[in-house]
């Protein structure tokens, strides 16, 4: 059993916390949002996860898991400190913003009370962990403590399913100590999982190179698609074809309307933002990240195409969060389509199952909301599918197309069988083959 105080509550610090608790660990987990903490320690969650619920009910009832906004108390007894706060880019260089880690770093510091081990589980650039060091040590002299990397690679929507059975545990520490103490705190995935002792500052790549890797997949099989769209081809078959070599793997094989979401945007804007502080261009990560970008508007210039005839006509958008599964709009590439067809048209009507609401502080008035696909798709001259939920493959098509205006549908997550819909007499475009 091990203490632990987890600074930062957020969709990492809180998962964490209750996994760790859950492993026999005594977990403090400290925010400083007032209001949230009250709310946990109300027995109330802050964030929706599938299986988080029951875990926490059960590890904050055995006294294994607590919530304080008081770093001190959480700090004192500690053998391990993690931060877990956020790394958003900075609005003008689009580096990851190390203000919050600096500030964790240098209010934990005081603190520290016998030896203890302070790991980074945010997603901090190459030589963070050297900083967060001096910061430590110049604000108390006295204290005896390693700096670890720790990578986060849970995805949102299955941070517990993630944090039960990774792929792998990254360590990032030249020090035996701390990596001792941290090898025993992960014992129970000795078996279960890779693990893998680095350098800290291959840890901290590590993270980045990984969701960089993975977000220029995403951009490979999107500019496959826009080639099988043109040559003949179809990406479906392309995409299972390449997937059943397991060099490759089937996974992240799906095209669409481009990469989006809290971690990939950031995560490549700050890798990119890396290679030049370092001298060491990343030419296929700046690529990708301009094409991602072009792709978005490319797509919205489609949808406005597609109503030429009647320009004034409705527009319906099926989906606003960046993926199936989550109420999150940050950096969704639908709301980007939408902003890019708002300079055309101001009759568009979007509906998203759970999104509304975080998409609504986005787009505000630009927009009109729908309650329902119906609602969004009455009189519509096209309909525009750009989020992928598992509603929209059992879509009414015979109902809508009774009531849509035009019977147009732009599938840009390959969600509808397009044989069908066309059957049904729809105009059907997908992404990266042509349903004759
Ligand atoms: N969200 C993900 O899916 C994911 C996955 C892997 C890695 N990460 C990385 O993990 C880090 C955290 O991401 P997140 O999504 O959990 O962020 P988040 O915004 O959900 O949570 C961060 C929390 O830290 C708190 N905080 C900030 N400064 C603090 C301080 N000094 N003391 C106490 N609390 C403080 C904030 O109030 C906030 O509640 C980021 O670096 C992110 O890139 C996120």
């Amino acid at each position: 059993m091990m203490k632990v105080a987890i600074i930062g509550t957020g969709y990492v610090g809180l998962p964490t916390g209750v996994g760790l608790a859950e492993l026999g660990n005594k977990v403090v987990c400290v925010d400083k949002i007032e209001d949230k903490i009250n709310r946990l320690n109300r027995g109330e969650l802050t964030l929706y996860e599938d299986g988080l619920e029951e875990l926490f009910k059960k590890n904050v009832a055995n006294g294994m898991l607590r919530f304080t906004t008081n770093t001190q108390t959480a700090v004192k007894d500690a053998d391990i400190v993690m931060l877990a706060v956020g790394t958003p880019p900075h609005p003008l260089t689009k580096e990851a913003d190390l203000k919050y880690i600096y500030a964790a770093a240098k209010e934990l510091a005081p603190f520290l009370n016998g030896y203890t081990v302070v790991a980074t589980k945010s997603t901090v650039p190459v030589g963070t962990g050297d900083e967060v060091e001096n910061i430590i040590r110049q604000t108390n002299p006295k204290a005896d403590f390693d700096v670890v990397s720790l990578p986060e690679f849970l995805r949102e929507g299955f941070a517990i399913h993630d944090f039960f059975n990774p792929d792998r545990i990254v360590i990032g520490t030249q020090n035996d100590k701390a990596q001792k103490i941290m090898l025993e705190l992960y014992k129970p995935f000795v078996g279960k999982s890779e693990f893998l002792c680095v350098k800290r500052r291959s840890s901290e790549t590590i993270k980045y190179a990984s969701n960089a890797f993975l977000a220029m997949k995403i951009h490979y099989i999107n500019e496959m698609a826009d080639f099988c769209e043109k040559a003949g081809a179809d990406i479906t078959e392309v995409a299972k074809g390449m997937g059943l070599d397991s060099r490759i793997g089937k996974k992240f094989l799906n095209p669409g309307p481009g990469y989006g979401g809290s971690c990939f945007p950031k995560d490549t804007n700050a890798m990119a933002q890396m290679g030049k502080k370092y001298g060491a261009h990343l030419t296929l990560i700046e690529t990708t990240i301009a094409e991602n970008d072009a792709r978005k508007i490319k797509i919205g210039q489609r949808v406005i195409e597609a109503i030429n005839e009647h320009p004034e006509g409705k527009i319906a958008v099926l989906g606003l969060a960046f993926k199936g599964g989550t109420d999150d709009c940050r950096e969704s590439p639908a709301i980007d389509i939408i902003k890019e067809m708002i300079r055309y048209s101001r009759n568009i009507m979007v509906y998203d199952p759970k999104a509304l609401e975080n998409a609504k502080t986005i787009l505000n008035n630009t927009v009109h909301y729908a309650n329902s696909v119906e609602e969004a798709c009455m009189n519509a001259e096209v309909m525009v599918i750009l989020t992928e939920w598992e509603d929209f493959r059992h879509l009414n098509l015979t109902k809508l197309k009774k009531i849509m205006h035009c019977p147009k549908i732009i599938d840009m997550r390959n969600m509808l069988n397009g044989e069908d819909v066309k059957t049904l007499g729809f105009e059907y475009q997908c992404v990266g083959k042509k349903v004759i």
